[in-house]
């Protein structure tokens, strides 16, 4: 395959290279830059597999630390980012530095929080290492930590300068990582691009060419609607939102981490389309593919967390407007619509089905 460029007309030009095999490119690039040094945020897993030869090829060019932070959704602690802020310090790490995140959505949603606020803000680049940060999290500057289990209350955008999407490492990623991935890969499809759907078969882990291509398709989605509408202020990036409001709460209201983020994401598409129908904006058929869809990559589509507090947590959304809950919904397959509000009484009888 012939590696891809993209690029995000945003102020930052950020630059997103998609193909295999991409260690030795991205080496050079960093090489090559006016770095004063780097910083390589990953966790312990990623280190293993990825980060320390990464780093040692990187050490004859560029002064390179690395911060380990824990793995999954733990990465995004308030005080782990704090800490990693206070090293940085202390290794003397300077505007000129830079940090390269090495990981999935957890570790890159850390670190480009971390790079956003040290000194102000310092260029930062993501190697991301799962199919779900590939798709989507290592796309579109927003950076994020949780706080008390509420998922990414505090955060930037902050646009990373390059981003490598490099498909080898999609090799080693764990049968459930891959499945939670695939989530926003269904999510893409049902809420924007039905042409996506003939192509997510149970196969398309183990098919190459079929998988390359699903995943450079929702990378040119995500980045056209993130040229568009960068800080989700003309309501186009809301829609990439799609399952995501009963998605957030079921993270949250399990505990977060129990739930991958993947996995609580199918359980609020299907959800969300399940409200679409009842708004008239949907079919039952629809609500079978979307099904069907989910548990083809075994996905979970049943709800068993308590109604109530997944209510209370939806209220204290942070894409509430005036407390109420600004719903994402479908109106038919592949086309999503925002600033949609449905009646307690809908959204309660809905929970019941699920
Ligand atoms: N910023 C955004 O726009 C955005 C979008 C979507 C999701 N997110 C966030 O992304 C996070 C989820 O990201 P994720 O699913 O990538 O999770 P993750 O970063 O937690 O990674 C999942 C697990 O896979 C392991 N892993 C990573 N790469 C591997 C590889 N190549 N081989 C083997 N193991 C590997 C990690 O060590 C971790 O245990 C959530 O916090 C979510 O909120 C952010
Ligand atoms: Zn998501």
């Amino acid at each position: 395959m012939k590696t891809n460029v993209l690029k995000i007309t945003n102020e930052s030009k950020t630059e997103l290279f998609v193909g295999k095999n991409l260690v030795g490119q991205l080496v050079a690039s960093l090489a090559s830059s006016l770095f004063s040094s780097l910083v390589i945020i990953t966790d312990e897993e990623v280190k293993t597999l990825y980060g320390n030869r990464i780093k040692e090829k990187l050490s004859s060019h560029i002064l390179t630390h690395v911060i380990t932070v824990p793995s999954g959704e733990a990465a995004k602690n308030i005080q782990v980012a704090i800490d990693a802020l206070g090293e940085m310090q202390k290794k003397g790490v300077d505007r000129k530095g830079a940090i390269l995140a090495i990981g999935g959505g957890a570790v890159s949603d850390a670190a480009g929080f971390i790079a956003s606020v040290y000194k102000r803000g310092i260029p930062w680049i993501i190697y991301p290492t799962t199919l779900l940060s590939q798709v989507d999290a290592a796309i579109g500057g927003k950076t994020a930590v949780n706080l008390d289990d509420i998922k990414n209350i505090v955060g930037t955008f902050s646009q990373p300068i390059s981003v490598y999407i490099d498909m080898d490492t999609l090799r080693s990623l764990p049968d459930r990582e891959f499945s939670s991935g695939m989530a926003e890969v269904v999510k893409y499809a049902v809420s924007l691009d039905k042409t996506l759907i003939p192509m997510l078969t149970k196969d398309v882990k183990n098919n190459q060419q079929k998988l390359e291509e699903v995943i450079f398709r929702c990378v040119q989605l995500k980045c056209r609607i993130v040229a568009k509408d960068e800080k989700e202020t003309l309501g186009l990036r809301q829609l990439l939102n799609f399952g995501h409001t009963l998605g957030h709460a079921i993270e949250s209201v399990a505990g977060l981490g129990k739930y991958s983020h993947g996995e609580a994401i199918s359980i609020g598409m299907l959800f969300a389309t399940k409200l679409s129908t009842h708004m008239g904006l949907a079919t039952p058929a629809d609500v079978k593919t979307v099904q069907e869809l989910l548990l083809q990559y075994n996905l979970p589509v049943d709800l068993s967390l308590s109604h109530e507090k997944l209510i209370e947590t939806m209220g204290k959304d942070k894409k509430n407007v005036d407390g109420s809950i600004k719903w994402v919904l479908i109106n038919g397959l592949g086309n999503a619509i925002g600033d949609q509000f449905v009646q307690d009484s809908i959204i309660k009888a809905v929970l019941k089905e699920m």
